[in-house]
């Protein structure tokens, strides 16, 4: 059922090649002097139930300085012999632990095939350290990741008084790397752009197939289950994270994933979803009508989200501010609210972030930056004041309605009950504007019409 659309998909990019990885870790450890030792570690395995655990994935930070991807890693990078050495532990061949898990690069496989230096066996990550923070002056590790990391750098640092006194040596100073790798992360090369586009490319024809397949009756699960069954048939690791499926009232839900209820013609079932590619997040929302028509108040809320949204991808322009998208959201939304007579508010009353009507209904904000993480890293406000749009960034673009009748806090319009609408596009900034890498997913109401039921 999903071949054609496979056959439609472009060619899967091949992974990130080693020298990209080292070339990055080079810009990284520019940043850093002799005396630093940098450590990034994997994110622990997490239990699901009794010994079955979660699908592993590991940290975005080590993915990004290196790609990865097992579990049981520790990367430490520091300086020695005048020159940077990026030293990795991993999980060492094991055959019995092989033939249950699955087979690992082990330590050999490690130097063969990632950007490394050095390789050791992560049973012996702990002695290493030791003799590192021994050397050290600065250490620069997120706490809260590895705990027996994080014991021994705080034990280095207690004894650092002693140490020094004696010896003239143990660290000084403990400090988080983390936004020195944010602020390469926001901006993305032309590698990590094409695993973008390849993630959005297979989301966005996924959220085609579920509207084409899309039947008064269908449930929520049923139209999940067409979507994250082509994430994964369409060759990426599956969804980015929880989808979304709501129709009727719980497409007023913002972050609702219970996807359980059956869906009636004269609903709206909004479809938020995207899948990972080589730990590159998409992150797509669609909403459309279960009879492939909207009735007329559906139409009159998705024109106004529509054109929006139009609106503040336009904004997506270098040099403009970061929530300039979400203020032209804002004032498109409060428009065409007062138009179809919700708010009676002036524009200036219902934008007032206290007392502006536009909240009741519009409660989130625009946008956010999209990379390895859906809701990727980066700071909004470097020194208080919003960043500037950069050619290379990647946010996504998300207003939305949302007329829950079920609100005891708000008198819902009749007309509007239960339509929730979000349109969501990931779009990457560019010199020449706006690039829409989710441009293939169906979003007019012409399009919608002409796909919902076609299967
Ligand atoms: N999918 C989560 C979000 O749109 O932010
Ligand atoms: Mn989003
Ligand atoms: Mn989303």
């Amino acid at each position: 059922m999903f071949d054609e659309a496979f056959k439609a998909l472009p060619e899967s990019p091949q992974a990130i090649s080693v020298e990209i990885y080292r070339e990055r870790q080079q810009r990284f450890l520019s940043q850093y002097d002799i005396g630093d030792l940098v450590i990034v570690s994997s994110l622990p395995v997490s239990t699901r139930s009794n010994d079955v655990h979660y699908p592993y994935r590991s940290s975005s930070d080590l993915l990004y300085l290196v790609g990865w991807s097992e579990p049981n890693a520790t990367l430490m990078m520091y300086h020695q012999d005048e020159q940077w050495v990026s030293h990795l532990f991993v999980q060492p061949k094991d055959t019995l632990k092989e033939i249950w898990e699955g087979r690992r690069p082990g330590v050999e496989g490690a130097l063969r095939g990632w950007a490394i230096d050095r390789a050791d066996s992560s049973d012996d990550v702990y002695q290493h350290l030791e003799q590192l923070l021994e050397q050290a002056v600065r250490v620069h590790v997120r706490s809260g990741v590895d705990s027996v990391v994080d014991s021994l750098v705080i034990a280095a640092i207690e004894k650092r008084d002693r140490k020094r006194q004696q010896l003239g040596s143990g660290p000084i100073s403990i400090e988080d790397p983390s936004q020195r790798i944010a602020e390469m992360r926001l901006r993305k090369s032309d590698a990590e752009i094409e695993h973008m586009r390849f993630a959005a490319e297979v989301s966005s024809k996924a959220h085609e197939l579920a509207m084409a397949a899309t039947k008064d009756g269908i449930h929520e699960f049923q139209i999940q289950s067409i979507i994250e069954g082509f994430f994964v048939y369409g060759g990426t690791s599956g969804w980015a994270y929880p989808s979304i499926v709501g129709c009727g009232e719980n497409a007023t839900i913002l972050h609702y994933t219970v996807n359980n209820a059956q869906c009636n013609s004269n609903e709206i079932v909004l479809v938020d979803a995207g899948a990972e590619y080589q730990g590159y997040a998409a992150d797509i929302t669609r909403s459309w009508p279960i009879s492939g028509v909207f009735s007329d108040a559906q139409r009159e809320v998705y024109e106004v989200v529509l054109e929006a949204q139009e609106k503040a991808i336009d904004a997506c322009r270098v040099g403009n501010p970061y929530n300039m998208p979400h203020e032209v959201a804002r004032r498109t939304l409060a428009e065409g609210l007062i138009r179809l007579g919700v708010i009676s508010q002036s524009l200036d009353e219902a934008l007032d972030p206290n007392t502006g009507e536009l909240r009741r209904w519009y409660m989130h904000n625009t946008g956010h930056w999209l990379g390895l993480d859906v809701h990727d890293v980066g700071i909004y406000k470097p020194d208080g004041t919003p960043r500037l749009l950069e050619a290379g960034m990647v946010l996504t673009v998300e207003p939305g309605l949302y007329f829950g009748a079920w609100r005891p806090d708000v008198d819902c319009p009749e007309r509007y009950a239960n339509i929730g609408i979000r349109i969501e596009d990931d779009v990457l900034v560019t010199e020449d504007g706006p690039d829409v890498l989710t441009h293939s997913c169906p979003k007019t109401i012409a399009d919608i019409e002409r796909i919902v039921g076609s299967a």
